[in-house]
């Protein structure tokens, strides 16, 4: 999964616009960069392994002359990060003549490669994408070149030509010197959007990368071709070239929302956006949701499909559906769906696919295989214009605002606000709980923002001390029971993935079946302990561990005597909170946890080591 930007000026070095773009799109993969531009008729490049910073430092990524560019920022899935596996990757002639990025998996390279290699191609790297650059050389034909002064055609026609014998994702972009005046960029599956300025075109992975630049987009769809001029901009059927005409969406996400606005990582800024964005949750279009929960009501089975924070998203609402909405759901890991219910799947299921980035390449899968059966797919995204947007026959857009930092934290939370709307019309159009329920349930969603503003302030401090006391362990549980059972599995993937803290959630009903063994003197055992049907018994969970000498930290109820009194250490959640709400106020402790335990422990938030924010890789 990589980040790919590029652009065509009408004047100026497209250089250092293309290594700010880069960095914008940093926590899409950060093991290597690179760029190359054309001048003059010629390809400049300059790449290597390592972070933006670092690479710049050493090669100065903004010198290289032209007004037309493109560029990439890695994260390895075909040959380990190095210089030569870096991308612009360049087709045999020297000087290069040919330089691509790509972001994706071409999943027939080594047939490609055999057929290029016997064709007396020489290949520098180990990476799938050089077949791209390679195979285009191929198609074009030198001689072909050489008797005629390059046109578009012929090298236009080579790299259609090329782009449809791939296959697999991609978001591929293309500059020649056989075509110095243009940028030509295709996508299947992989992320592209293009950026329209009074004086420039620009194309990217994503959003972020040229919003300082313009708010003017228009998405690429799978299987179309972008081919960027100084003057225009054109879309084409990759298939057949034929042309395509696609409306400019203003992007209504300020610049500076996709930056830092001065906390020091993207992470603890989007932990402290959370009220804002559950406002503008809040401020879901009424169509759409009517509309979902219409397909919901009607549905004759409900699979929820997702992978990491928004499964626990998922399994989260689960609850919601069945307790407010008497709607049996089946929260579903994306990777294991088609295993598990590829054959019994059909025409009256219902797939809800929940994915922030809306590419998450498993669970688009599990979206493929469920559409080849006639499901009908709904979906719930924080990306418009995202693949999963363009598959589902429904979806929501959940308005959370960009999130940079790779641990999702307030698109977690704007997932559950939106599920919880669901369920709450869903139950509502139902029947199934009174109007003066509903009403109070109404508010409680409504007044959810200003509690998590006031957790974040009056709690953040106490956490970091946590966070302090407890950086040396080496080993979490987070416990729970009921809904909060996701709220406790979301604690530990934050500390998990951002903290690099081994940890372990499981219903809490399920320790005595083996997991107790773990515990000694000092072990730690964190419990999201609500005050809801399951309180009884988790206060027995939590003696249970007290017992073997373990130590108590407890997300409970403000003032909650009983559970304060026997827990070692706990952070206080304001009164009044619905069950099927509670993992939206609950989690933000466990958020900040995660966060303060990486400061402590000297890692990145941001950039936590082998992940990436948007895995578009099976
Ligand atoms: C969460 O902090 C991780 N970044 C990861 O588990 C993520 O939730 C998962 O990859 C799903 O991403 P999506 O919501 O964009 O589909």
């Amino acid at each position: 999964m990589c980040g790919i930007f590029g652009c065509v000026l009408k004047s100026g070095s497209a250089a250092p616009i293309i290594h700010s773009a880069l960095k914008r799109l940093e926590y899409r993969g950060y093991d290597s960069v690179g760029e190359a531009t054309v001048n003059m008729g010629k390809l400049f490049i300059k790449k290597d392994a390592g972070k933006i910073d670092e690479v710049h430092s050493l090669l100065n990524l903004d010198d290289l002359p032209g007004e037309i560019g493109i560029g990439h920022t890695r994260w390895a899935t075909h040959g380990a990060p190095s210089r030569v596996n870096s991308h612009p990757h360049f087709s045999c002639s020297e000087p290069p003549k040919i330089a691509v990025v790509h972001n994706g998996i071409v999943e027939n390279f080594m047939e490609l490669k055999k057929e290029l290699d016997d064709a007396g191609h020489v290949f520098r790297s180990k990476t799938d994408t050089e077949v791209i650059a390679h195979l285009i050389e191929e198609n074009i034909g030198e001689k072909e070149l050489a008797l005629k002064t390059p046109s578009s055609s012929p090298f236009e026609k080579a790299i259609f030509n090329a782009i449809n014998r791939l296959q697999g994702s991609f978001a591929v972009a293309v500059v020649s010197s056989y075509e110095p005046n243009k940028v030509f960029c295709a996508r299947n599956e992989s992320p592209l959007v293009l950026g329209v300025a009074e004086n420039a075109f620009y194309f990217a992975s994503d959003i972020p990368a040229f919003l300082p630049l313009t708010n003017k987009a228009v998405y690429v769809e799978n299987g179309e071709m972008a081919i960027l001029s100084k003057n225009a901009f054109e879309i084409k059927k990759i298939f057949d070239g034929s042309s395509v005409t696609r409306d400019l969406k203003q992007i209504d996400w300020a610049p500076e929302m996709a930056e830092k606005q001065g906390y020091p990582h993207f992470m603890i800024k989007e932990i402290y956006e959370q009220p804002r964005c559950l406002r503008d949750t809040l401020r879901l279009q009424d169509k759409y949701l009517e509309l979902l929960t219409t397909f919901l009501d009607r549905a004759r089975e409900v699979i929820m499909v997702a992978c990491g924070t928004s499964y626990h998203a998922c399994l989260a609402a689960s609850y919601m559906f069945s307790k407010l909405s008497f709607l049996a759901t089946h929260p579903v890991i994306a990777s294991e769906f088609t295993g598990q219910h590829g054959k019994s799947v059909n025409i009256d299921s219902t797939i809800l696919a929940v994915s922030q980035s809306g590419e998450t390449a498993d669970t688009l899968a599990a979206v493929e295989t469920a559409r080849q059966r006639a499901a009908t797919i709904l979906g719930l995204t924080n990306v418009v214009g995202s693949t999963l947007t363009r598959v589902s026959r429904v979806y929501l857009s959940q308005q959370s605002g960009p999130e940079i930092g790779v641990a999702a934290t307030k698109t977690f939370t704007s997932q559950l606000s939106a599920l919880s709307q669901l369920a709450l019309r869903l139950a509502k159009k139902r029947g199934k709980i009174s109007q003066e329920d509903i009403d109070i349930l109404d508010e409680k969603v409504r007044r959810i923002p200003d509690i998590v503003e006031k957790i974040i302030e009056t709690q953040k401090e106490k956490v970091k001390k946590l966070a302090t006391k407890y950086r040396d362990k080496s080993c979490f549980f987070f416990l729970a029971r009921g809904i909060s059972y996701a709220t406790a599995l979301e604690g530990r993937l934050k500390l998990m993935e951002i903290a690099y803290m081994p940890a372990i959630a499981f219903p809490a009903g399920e320790s005595k079946h083996g997991p107790i063994s773990l515990i000694e003197k000092g072990f730690p055992v964190v419990f999201v302990c609500p005050p809801d049907q399951t309180r009884k018994t988790v206060i027995g969970n939590i003696m249970e561990m007290k017992a073997r000498g373990a130590l108590i930290v407890a997300i409970c109820e403000e003032n909650d005597e009983e559970i304060i009194r026997i827990a070692d250490d706990y952070i206080e959640i304001p009164k009044g909170i619905p069950e099927i709400l509670s993992p939206i106020p609950y989690v933000v402790p466990l958020q900040l946890f995660a966060y303060y335990m990486a400061i402590e422990r000297g890692c990145d938030p941001d950039m936590p080591r082998n992940l990436a924010k948007s895995v578009t890789v099976k």
